[in-house]
């Protein structure tokens, strides 16, 4: 089948590549000629596994190629809208700027029975409002919303193998989501669910998984804080909840929070837009979940400095770790690079590195000394922290870094680190919602003003004594 694909951003140019894997000829379309040019050359514009050798195959067969004019779109059966949606500038909501723009210039190119998939994350509303604008321009086109789930770092896999399929439809019978059943014929051969529904629950099916997960995040989180006040220890404590099949282990990683492009801003996002409906009060939950997350990074800021004798001014600083997640290049809304400016701000002299990330992290914040070699940016620190769990950070040997540092001492902001481990080779160890070395007293808990009852029958004692 032809189709395009609108936007070769995160989303966009993974589908493209992914659908061109499926058998498909694809066409991907993007206003910037650099993104596009590069892509024609197999080059993915960011960090992704699996990515590069899919373009590289679909390049080389023909199926797939880039292009910044809308008019290529012209003869495909469908049209893939998967542009971003950024929070606005000043204020939480999203800016669909790009997807007017986009579904506008696609218009002038629409035959009756194509289809148009949105795929970006919106605002619930907006897909019914575009499909009145498609109705409008071509007559005879019809519009699905059908919303990604992938995860960065995974993107290849989640695209190919998606655990659902959800298509929202104006109208079940217009037959549009056989043809779409089509394009992803072969994710459906392993029997993945297919969920059919309107155009709005499509739309907050995205937004609330997403909500969901932040919420599961911050949830931790906050117990994290609850872990440092009383000498608890959140790691043991998210596996034992986590056995719960009802609670389950994933997303209950404590440390310093959520971050990237697509958390944080779509939290935002529905909160701005449940207030637009007059259902503001069913979300202000999320306020407390994005400032939970927040407090994170300033209590990881304040452990540092800590473990610094109580100020930053003058010390010198290892960041492990600037990319929002491990598998990824991505600094947007990262919680890493945001704990290293902020150490840099305070006086500290922070050396940064991260396998993927620097030329991004250098871009938005270019004070901060950067490198790629852990062993350069631990030379005589006086502390390392951990800020991204890239899996080369989880299995460094402490003995061998403990030859490079001035001074022993390392702050887990992921709790990727086994704590005996660095102890044990004479290390400080300090972790967020982890107790210090000495085992800490817990806060004495209040006693009741009147005394308990206290059964009048001393308790039974074994008669032989153990
Ligand atoms: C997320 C959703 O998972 C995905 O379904 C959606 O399509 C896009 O947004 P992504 O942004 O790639 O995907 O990252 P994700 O793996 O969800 O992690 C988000 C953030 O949460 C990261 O900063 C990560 O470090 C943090 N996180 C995740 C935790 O702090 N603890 C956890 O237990 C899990």
């Amino acid at each position: 089948m032809r189709l395009s694909v609108i936007g070769c951003g995160y989303l966009g140019a993974v589908h493209a590549a992914c659908m061109a894997k499926l058998g498909h000829d694809v066409v991907g379309i993007d206003v910037d000629p650099a993104k596009i040019a590069g892509l024609n050359e197999g080059q993915a514009p960011f960090f992704e596994p699996g990515l590069p050798e899919l373009l590289a195959d679909s390049l080389g067969t023909g199926r797939l190629r880039f292009s910044t004019d809308m008019a290529d779109a012209a003869g495909s059966a469908v049209h893939f809208v998967a542009v971003g949606t950024p929070q606005k500038r000043t204020e939480n909501g999203a800016d669909l700027t790009h997807v007017y723009a986009a579904v506008d210039a696609l218009l002038l190119h629409l035959r009756p029975g194509d289809i148009v998939v949105g795929k970006s994350t919106v605002p619930v509303g907006t897909a019914r409002d575009l499909s009145l604008r498609i109705a409008d321009g071509c007559p005879g086109a019809s519009l699905v919303w059908n919303p990604e789930f992938l995860r960065e770092g995974f993107a290849v896999q989640d695209t190919l193998e998606p655990d659902r399929l959800v298509y929202g439809l104006a109208d079940p019978a217009n037959g549009a989501q056989l043809i779409l059943d089509e394009v992803y014929a072969q994710a459906l051969a392993d029997v993945r669910p297919r969920l059919v529904m309107d155009y709005e629950t499509a739309e907050l099916v995205k937004v609330s998984a997403n909500a969901f997960l932040a919420t599961k995040i911050s949830f931790i989180n906050a117990m994290a804080e609850v872990c440092e006040a009383s000498g608890a220890d959140v790691s043991l404590l998210a596996d034992a909840i986590g056995h719960d099949v009802r609670i389950g282990r994933k997303f209950l990683n404590a440390g310093l929070g959520f971050g990237g492009g697509c958390l944080p801003k779509d939290i935002r996002a529905f909160m701005a837009r449940a207030g637009e409906l007059g259902a503001d009060q069913a979300l202000t939950f999320l306020r407390e979940v994005d400032s939970i997350n927040m407090r994170r990074r300033s209590r990881m800021v304040d452990l540092t400095r800590e473990v610094c004798g109580g100020s930053l001014l003058g010390q010198r600083i290892a960041v492990l770790g600037l990319a929002f997640k491990p598998n990824s290049d991505d600094v947007r809304d990262s919680p890493a690079l945001s704990v290293a400016a902020q150490l840099q701000l305070q006086g500290a002299a922070v050396t940064a590195c991260d396998p993927e990330a620097v030329p991004n992290a250098a871009r938005r914040f270019p004070e901060l000394a950067y490198t790629t070699s852990v062993e350069e940016a631990v030379q005589n620190a006086d502390a390392v922290v951990v800020l991204t769990e890239w899996e080369q950070y989880r299995t460094l040997d402490p003995a061998a870094l403990g030859r490079l540092v001035a001074r022993p001492a390392i702050v887990d902001g992921r709790n990727c680190l086994e704590p005996s481990v660095w102890r044990d080779a004479g290390w400080t160890y300090r972790a967020l919602g982890r107790p210090k070395a000495a085992a800490v007293a817990a806060a004495p808990v209040a006693v009741p003003a009147t005394p308990v009852a206290v059964p009048a029958a001393p308790a039974a004692v074994p008669a032989t004594p153990v």
